[in-house]
């Protein structure tokens, strides 16, 4: 059952498939029947183009005073994407516009949902976890430096205060969610003191939530046991939260009307989720886990002929006779 209230949500089209899967994710949500008042705002190429700046100060603003947005991926060229951001008199540099957005949001936490879909092969067939992670702080934060021309140093900055924040974090979304563990990704045998800072900050909040299990990995180790699909993502602060998919802008593919919109539909059920329309982001995990169960309407990322909009229709109509999966991120 939906609530009945409006919600005013921020889109950001995005760069490349960005506004191809922006579409389908819209589509998707609306055919919840949860209405949803969205207002566009320009982030990106289309943001330089039009306004001069990648981040411009109104889009931040404007999410800002929203509080939620749904947003496409955005191009964040490799050595070239750096950016300033002006506050006042201080100009705050960035690395890409990605990594200014989430810091101009304070969106510390970083949600990933990573689950196995009957239907779409993978290594892991009952793959089911949650990755929780810190973006505001370690090399994140971008200070780098040459040091000569031959060398080049970035600083890794870990605080206790960021570090407790998002195991908290991790943990209460855990216990809200039924889940049973949570497991720090770290390399402290290498980064004894910065690593081992956030090891520390880990174990110290795992004792306030005794009803969890607590255990932590070494990040290599960690990242071999997982494997990223069909992942949406959602960034989450104290004031704003905004959903995207874990992808990037596929600048090879795009317009070609190919693109895999399902990262983005579910970062939007997520965002519904956020919004407490848990049955209406219920409903679209089960409708996707369904069309991907009968393969019929696959992109060709996952073996498929289908275009973007024949997974979009074919997700819309499953809504209405969804059953399967249980629960959500
Ligand atoms: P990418 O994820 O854009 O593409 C990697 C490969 O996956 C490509 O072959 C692409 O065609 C394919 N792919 C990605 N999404 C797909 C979809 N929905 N459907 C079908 N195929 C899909 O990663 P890449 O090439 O490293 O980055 C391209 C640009 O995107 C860069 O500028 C990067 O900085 C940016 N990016 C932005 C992100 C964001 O906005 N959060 C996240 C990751 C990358």
């Amino acid at each position: 059952m939906n609530s009945g209230r409006e919600y005013e949500v921020a889109l950001i089209l995005g760069d490349g498939i960005g506004p191809e899967i922006s579409g389908a994710a819209v589509a998707v949500l609306e055919a919840t029947g949860v209405s949803i008042r969205w207002r566009e705002f320009a982030a990106g190429e289309a943001a330089r183009q039009r306004h001069g700046h990648p981040l411009p100060a109104a889009t931040l603003a404007a999410v800002r005073t929203i509080g939620v947005a749904l947003k496409g991926p955005l191009l964040a060229p490799t050595q070239t994407g750096r950016l300033v951001v002006r506050h006042g008199d201080a100009d705050v540099t960035y690395p890409s516009v990605n990594n200014a957005l989430r810091r101009e949001l304070e969106v510390f936490a970083n949600v990933r949902p990573i689950r196995s879909f009957p239907g779409v092969p993978t290594p892991f067939s009952s793959l089911d976890v949650v990755i929780v992670r810190e973006v505001t702080e370690d090399t994140y934060i971008g200070w780098e430096e040459m040091k000569g021309p031959d060398e080049a140093w970035a600083i890794k900055r870990i605080t206790r205060q960021a570090s407790e924040r998002i195991f908290r974090f991790a943990f209460e979304y855990a216990r809200a969610r039924g889940r049973r563990k949570v497991t720090a990704g770290h390399k402290a045998n290498v980064l004894n003191l910065t690593d081992g800072l956030f090891l520390e900050s880990g174990r110290n909040v795992a004792a306030r939530f005794p009803d969890l299990a607590f255990d932590d990995c070494m990040i290599d180790a960690l990242c071999l046991r997982l494997v990223l699909g069909l992942a949406p993502g959602a960034n989450i602060g104290a004031r704003v939260a905004f959903f995207e998919a874990a992808h990037g802008a596929a600048p090879d593919i795009v317009g070609q009307g190919i693109a895999n919109p399902i990262a983005l539909i579910l970062s939007g059920a997520m965002l519904l989720g956020h919004l407490g329309e848990a049955a209406a982001e219920r409903r679209i995990w089960e409708a996707v886990a369904r069309v991907l169960r009968e393969g019929r309407h696959l992109t060709p990322d996952l073996g498929g002929h289908a275009r973007t909009t024949d997974v979009t229709r074919a997700i819309i109509a499953a809504l209405g006779r969804a059953e399967g999966v249980t629960g959500s991120a």
